[in-house]
């Protein structure tokens, strides 16, 4: 595994060398052109499996954003597409290899806490993880991290400082919430989103959380921005479907690339 991991590092490496990485999530994909950008298809770096989800490219871009080196993958792995923990962490841990030091994951969510509405930016505060697995199971990879990675403060508190400052500064609203993650890909039921708040919930989708715990376990400090699509399940009064989601995503994408383009030069690394 390390092998193959440091082999697309060294491929990546070929890019360029950033500090900092942006994974876009479900219709947010064009919401970053870089300057100067190169750009492979997942399918031409080793190990990382193209993806199948409907609104998501697939491809990784190395360029530059306000005088920052930036990676931004364009499109990211499900569980519910079927890849296995393992595949869906690997680029992040590449990422982690090739020298990355920051992270910021966008993604699309149904709203669960009450005042949320369709097209609000919320910073994810923590997370609960309900996929049913947990990408470090097997044997731990020394070489990356520890063990047992603690994750009191996976979601860096000092990097949402600086991102709350950025979205005042530019009169961006943006809220705050915890994240929970399903296995997808059937939307929730109404009894699971009641069940889901009264856990703690303010935000459900199916992505994100693997990724944000590959991401500890290797060092990497991280951001995650949600965007709310929908209003979960049985709050909303209409069925949920995937071309809301998309579409909400769409239109609110000029503002998280304007978030994204004042943030990354901001960012400690
Ligand atoms: N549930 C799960 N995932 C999602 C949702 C939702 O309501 N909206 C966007 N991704």
């Amino acid at each position: 595994m390390m092998e193959s991991l440091r082999e697309a590092a060294d491929f990546l490496r070929k890019l360029g060398e950033p500090r900092v990485a942006v994974v876009l999530g479900s219709g947010l994909g064009d919401v970053l052109p870089l300057e100067d950008e190169r750009t492979v298809p997942f399918a031409e770096v080793s190990g990382f499996p193209a993806p199948t989800a409907p609104g998501h490219k697939g491809e990784i871009a190395v360029g530059r954003l306000g005088g920052v080196e930036v990676l931004v993958q364009r499109g990211r792995l499900h569980y519910y597409e079927g890849y296995s923990p393992e595949e869906i962490v690997f680029p992040v841990r590449a990422y982690a290899l090739l020298g990355v030091k920051v992270i910021v994951f966008t993604n699309a969510s149904g709203g669960i806490a009450e005042g949320l509405a369709p097209g609000d930016l919320v910073l994810i505060r923590d997370h609960i993880n309900m996929l049913g697995f947990n990408p470090l199971r097997g044997p731990n990879l020394d070489e990356l991290g520890p063990r047992f990675p603690d994750m009191t403060q996976a979601y860096d508190p000092e990097l949402r400082r600086i991102a709350h400052d950025v979205a005042r500064g530019l009169g961006i609203e943006l809220r705050e919430g915890v994240y929970l993650a399903t296995m997808g890909p059937s939307y929730e039921t109404p009894a699971e989103i009641r069940a889901f708040r009264a856990l703690g919930a303010d935000l459900v989708g199916m992505s994100t959380v693997p990724e944000v715990i590959a991401a500890r376990h290797a060092g990497v400090r991280v951001l995650a921005i949600s965007c709310v699509t929908n209003l979960a399940a049985g709050i909303a009064r209409h069925p949920l479907s995937h071309e809301e989601v998309l579409e909400i995503g769409k239109r609110k994408a000029a503002e998280l690339g304007r978030l994204l383009r004042a943030l990354i030069p901001r960012l400690p690394v």
